[in-house]
C-alpha cells in the first residue's frame, strides 16, 4: 500500500562529509573472537594459524581490518580477558611468531590488524599480582593493584559495598603465608581479574611499554577493554546501586557509579595517543590513506556527550557507539539516536563508530526479535521464550543495511555475515562464561554469542576444526548457515553482506554527509552524499508496506523483492534516476 510522501531531503545536512581521509574514520572492521573462528590443530579451540588461513575470506568479504579479541597468555578465567602476560601469546592460540605471520599476511591482503588491550585488570596469575601477594601490605608491589584493609573490628568486612559485574562481591580477601586473613583486593569483574591501580606510575609506564611492544610488531591499533573504568573515584566511596556495566549485565544502565567514567581517565589516553602518533608514518606507500595507528574505546558511557570526551582530538580515534546498539527497533528512537551521535561526535571532530553485535551481547539476529523496548537480557536459556528466528534475521539484515549506509566506521562481529542467531538452547552444563556461576545461575551469560563459526555443513564441527568437540557446542541450525551453504548463493545473507560492503566501499559511504529525508511515516530515511559520487538514499521501514519514489533505482535491499515496494522491517539503498 503506497502513501503520499514527498521524499524531500532537508536543506542542511545533519552530519557533514568527512574532510580527512584517515582510514579509521570510515572503515569496516571485523571482530574475530579467536577461540571460535577457526581451529587449525583440532584441539577444539580456535587459534592464530587458523585466523591466518582464513584471511582471504575477510578480504573477499570486503572489510578493511580485523580486531582480534585477546590472544595473550591467560588462565582463561574470562576467555582471555584475564591476561597473565601482555607480551606473549597463549599456547592455546599459538606463538608470537604465529602472530607475526598473521600480521604480515593481513598486510599483504591490505587488511589492518587491531589487537585487544585489557588495562583495567590483569589475571591473578600475572607476575605482578603474585609478587603483590608475596610482598605483603604496604609494599610497592601491592601499590600496583587495589589492595585495602577491610572494615570491621578485624577487617572482616570488605572495604566498600561494590559488587562485581559478573556477580558477587567486588572484593576478595587474601590470606598471608600462614593462612591468616589479611587485606582485600578489588576486582570489578571476576576474582581472577584484580584491578590495577592506575594512580601508580609503574602501571602507567608498563602500559606505554606494552603499547610499543605491539606497535613494534606492526599492529595497526588497539581496541581498549573497559576504557571507562581505569580510574576510580577518590576514597572509593560506597555505591548503593549495583556496580553493573551496561554492556555486560542486565539493563540497569548504571554507568554513573564511582568506578565508571571518572574524569581522571582522559590523561591516560592522552599519553597513549602520543605514543600512537609517534608511530604514524608520513609516507607509507602500502595504503592510499594515511597509515595511522588507531585506538578504539570500549566505553559503556552515557549520554553521548560524555562518550564524545573519549574521542577528543588527542585521545581515542574511535569509541563504540553502544547507544545505537541498544536503541529499540523503532523509527523515532533510531532517528534520535543517530542524530545525537552525530551531534556529539561532530562537536569534537570524531567519527561515529557503529556496532550491532559483539562477544558480550545477544547477537542482533536474535536480539531484534525480542520484545521491543524491553531490557536486553544477558544471554537466553532453553527455558526462556524462544525468539522468532525469521523475524530476527529479517530485522537484523535491515539493521545492518541501515548501519552500513551511515557515514562513519562500523564493526561487524564474526558470523553476523551468515545471519547466525544466538545459541539460545545451550545446555547449562556447557556454559563457560563466569557470569553463569558468579550470578548464581540468574544470568545465562555470553556463551550463546561465542559459539564456533560454521564453515562447512558436512564437516566435523561444521568445519570449525578437525576435532569434533569444539569448546562450546554448536546448535544444529548452524549447519544450514555454514559458509559453504551460502557462498555464491544469490539471496544468502553472506552474499548480501558482500554486496553491501562492495557498494559501501565503491561509493565511499563511510565518508559521506547525512541529510535527513522526509520519507513515509514510520521510516528512517536519509541521503548519504559525497563529492564526486551519486547521492545514495537509504530507507528503513518500521511501519506497514510502503513504496519507493518512481525514479528510484535499487542498489541494495535487505529482502529479495525486485519492485519498488518496501515491506515492514526492510532497508533499501537506492539512487534517483
Ligand atoms: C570485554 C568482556 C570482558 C570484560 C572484562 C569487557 O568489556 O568485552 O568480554 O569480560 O571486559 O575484561
Ligand atoms: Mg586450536
Amino acid at each position: 500500500m503506497s502513501q503520499t510522501t514527498t521524499w524531500n531531503s532537508q536543506s542542511a545536512p545533519a552530519h557533514d562529509q568527512t574532510p580527512e581521509a584517515e582510514w579509521w574514520r570510515s572503515s569496516t572492521i571485523y571482530q574475530v573472537y579467536p577461540r571460535s573462528w577457526v581451529d587449525s590443530n583440532g584441539d577444539g579451540v580456535g587459534d592464530l594459524p587458523g585466523i591466518t588461513s582464513k584471511l582471504p575470506y575477510l578480504r573477499d568479504l570486503g572489510v578493511d581490518a580485523l580486531w582480534i579479541s585477546p590472544f595473550y597468555r591467560s588462565p582463561m578465567a574470562d576467555a582471555g580477558y584475564d591476561v597473565a602476560d601482555y607480551r606473549d601469546i597463549d599456547p592455546l592460540f599459538g606463538s608470537l611468531s604465529d602472530a607475526d605471520d598473521l600480521i604480515a599476511r593481513a598486510h599483504e591482503l591490505d587488511l589492518r590488524v587491531i589487537v585487544d588491550l585489557v588495562p583495567n585488570h590483569s589475571s591473578d596469575e600475572h607476575e605482578w599480582f603474585k609478587a603483590a601477594l608475596a610482598a605483603g601490605p604496604g609494599s610497592p608491589e601491592r601499590e600496583r593493584y587495589m589492595f585495602r584493609d577491610g572494615k570491621g573490628e578485624n577487617g572482616e568486612e570488605p572495604p566498600n559495598d561494590w559488587k562485581a559485574i559478573f556477580g558477587g562481591n567486588a572484593w576478595t580477601r587474601v590470606t598471608d603465608a600462614d593462612g591468616n586473613p589479611e587485606q582485600w583486593y578489588l576486582h570489578l569483574f571476576d576474582p581472577k581479574q584484580p584491578d590495577f591501580n592506575w594512580n601508580n606510575e609503574a602501571v602507567r609506564e608498563e602500559f606505554l611499554s606494552i603499547l610499543r611492544f605491539w606497535l613494534d610488531r606492526g599492529v595497526d591499533g588497539f581496541r581498549v577493554d573497559v576504557a571507562h573504568s581505569l580510574v576510580k573515584a577518590d576514597g572509593l566511596p560506597d555505591h548503593s546501586a549495583h556496580a553493573k556495566m551496561a554492556g555486560l549485565s542486565d539493563a540497569n544502565h548504571d554507568n554513573g557509579g564511582p568506578m565508571w567514567d571518572q574524569d581522571g581517565v582522559h590523561e591516560i589516553y592522552r599519553a597513549w595517543r602520543e605514543v600512537l602518533d609517534s608511530y604514524n608514518p608520513v609516507d607509507d606507500e602500502r595504503y592510499d590513506s594515511a597509515g595511522d595507528r588507531a585506538m578504539c574505546a570500549e566505553a559503556w558511557v552515557n549520554p553521548p556527550e560524555r562518550l564524545a570526551r573519549y574521542v577528543r582530538p588527542d585521545e581515542f580515534h574511535q569509541a563504540f557507539n553502544f547507544a545505537f546498539l541498544e536503541t529499540p527497533w523503532r523509527a523515532s528512537d533510531l532517528r534520535e539516536s543517530i542524530a545525537s551521535s552525530y551531534a556529539s561526535n561532530d562537536a569534537v571532530g570524531a567519527p561515529t563508530t557503529w556496532v550491532l553485535s559483539n562477544h558480550d551481547v545477544v547477537r542482533h539476529a536474535t536480539r531484534l526479535a525480542l520484545p521491543i523496548g524491553e531490557p536486553r537480557p544477558n544471554g537466553i536459556r532453553a527455558e526462556d521464550p524462544q525468539p522468532d528466528a525469521a523475524l530476527g534475521l529479517c530485522r537484523a539484515k535491515a539493521a545492518t543495511a541501515l548501519e552500513l549506509a551511515l557515514p562513519g566506521g562500523a564493526y561487524l562481529y564474526q558470523g553476523e555475515e551468515l545471519g547466525l542467531p544466538e545459541h539460545t538452547t545451550m545446555a547449562d552444563e556447557a556454559r563457560q562464561d563466569p557470569t553463569w556461576e558468579r550470578s548464581e545461575h540468574t544470568e545465562a551469560g555470553r556463551d550463546g554469542c561465542r559459539v564456533p563459526m560454521p564453515w562447512a555443513k558436512d564437516a566435523p564441527s561444521f568445519g570449525f576444526g578437525s576435532g569434533d568437540a569444539p569448546w562450546l557446542p554448536q546448535p544444529d541450525v548452524y549447519g544450514d548457515l555454514a559458509v559453504d551453504q551460502q557462498d555464491g548463493v544469490p539471496g544468502s545473507t553472506l552474499e548480501f553482506y558482500r554486496h553491501m560492503l562492495r557498494e559501501r566501499r565503491a561509493r565511499r559511504l563511510g565518508e559521506g554527509a547525512l541529510t535527513w529525508v522526509e520519507g513515509p511515516a514510520d521510516t528512517v530515511a536519509f541521503v548519504n552524499s559525497r563529492d564526486g559520487h551519486e547521492d545514495l538514499w537509504c530507507v528503513t521501514n518500521f511501519g506497514g508496506a510502503t513504496t519507493l519514489p518512481d525514479d528510484a533505482v535499487v542498489v541494495v535491499r535487505s529482502d529479495e523483492r525486485d519492485d519498488l515496494t518496501v515491506p515492514t522491517d526492510v532497508t533499501v539503498w537506492f539512487t534517483r534516476a
